[in-house]
């Protein structure tokens, strides 16, 4: 494993990418869950990537810009719901990069910007608002917005949703050989990796960097948005090229999705997930957020209270997230 883990380093220093996150992000054991449960439970702090309020997607971000730099472009385009991390994370890279940057939010125009609108807007982004909830929607609009930008004789980098395209999810994979340096600093391995999946990209990385280095622990994406078949599907695909970019192959069997933990929808807040929460908080002195890592979270407390990850060594990754705590839309 030692060998691919060096092989698949110098893929991943090939890609032109561009410094944002002070990494390694922080990597330790939730002592509260590991000696109430008896299980020993790791946090990823992705939480603390440092760069525009944290978050995964600045991983994905890197290895975007590099790739939108190097075609010297000077527009970004992206879309995602109304308290998107992604695309607040998109307009603090394009401004840091002198690049002009175009949001399109989802969920229609907020009566007040709160939270990561609020910052979208410190950041400098131009804002579009689409009164939809369905993703589709938003994509078209963003398709346009790039297209009419074109037209107008910018140079226009366009993201899809969530930055789930392969030299995006590339970033992830990164993150994976991260944890693995963890695992040994910690003196434990891990036996399953659980973390909140929306667009799928974050989980294609990780299992991209699985079967590129033969890790036989489990990756378990927590859906927050799609169905079980749906999103395997989206991850399956997504990992195959990413892994192939990389120089290798995917299995199928590889990609496990939970879908049980979304409630009412995208975005829409779970009593087990305000729960999970509020025990965060107050016994770990950790926030998480409504949409992504508290419904992980549930997940993961489900599961340790009804055994199933007894005698395992569990890894929780705290994608972020936590400006939408102080959203009002
Ligand atoms: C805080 C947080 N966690 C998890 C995710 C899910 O990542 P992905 O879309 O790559 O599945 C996102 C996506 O926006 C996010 O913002």
């Amino acid at each position: 494993m030692e060998e691919k883990m060096i092989y698949l380093e110098e893929r991943l220093k090939s890609f032109p990418k561009l410094s944002l996150s002070i990494l390694p992000t922080p990597c330790h054991r939730l002592d509260f869950l590991s000696e109430k449960y008896g299980v020993d439970i790791y946090c990823k702090r992705d939480d603390m990537t440092g760069f525009g309020f944290g978050g995964n997607k600045s991983r994905k971000l890197e290895f975007l810009i590099g790739e939108a730099r190097e075609h010297d472009c000077d527009t970004l385009v992206t879309s995602g719901g109304i308290q998107s991390n992604f695309c607040r994370l998109t307009a603090a890279a394009g401004a840091a990069n002198e690049m002009s940057v175009h949001l399109i939010l989802g969920g229609g125009r907020p009566a007040e910007a709160t939270g990561n609108v609020f910052l979208d807007k410190m950041l400098g982004a131009q804002i579009h608002y689409v009164v939809s909830s369905d993703w589709n929607d938003w994509e078209a609009k963003s398709k346009k917005i790039a297209s009419d930008l074109a037209d107008k004789g910018r140079k226009v980098f366009r993201i899809p949703i969530g930055g789930s395209v392969p030299v995006g999810v590339a970033g992830y994979t990164a993150a994976f050989l991260e944890i693995m340096k963890d695992q040994t600093r910690l003196n434990t391995s891990f036996d399953q990796i659980i973390h909140a999946s929306g667009s799928g990209g974050t989980q294609a990385g990780l299992v991209a960097g699985k079967e590129l280095t033969g890790w036989p622990g489990r990756i378990s994406g927590i859906s927050v948005a799609m169905d079980k078949e749906t999103l395997e599907k989206m991850v399956f695909e997504l990992a195959l090229k990413t892994a192939s970019l990389l120089g290798g192959r995917v299995n199928r069997k590889s990609v496990q999705v939970d879908d049980g933990f979304i409630g009412d929808g995208y975005a829409i807040r779970t009593t087990g997930s305000e729960k999970a929460i509020e025990l965060f908080a107050r016994r770990e002195g950790i926030f998480l957020d409504h949409v992504y890592t508290g419904k992980a979270a549930n997940a993961l407390l489900d599961w340790l209270e009804k055994g199933t990850l007894s005698g395992q060594s569990i890894l929780f990754i705290h994608t972020g997230g936590q400006v939408e705590l102080f959203a009002k839309n």
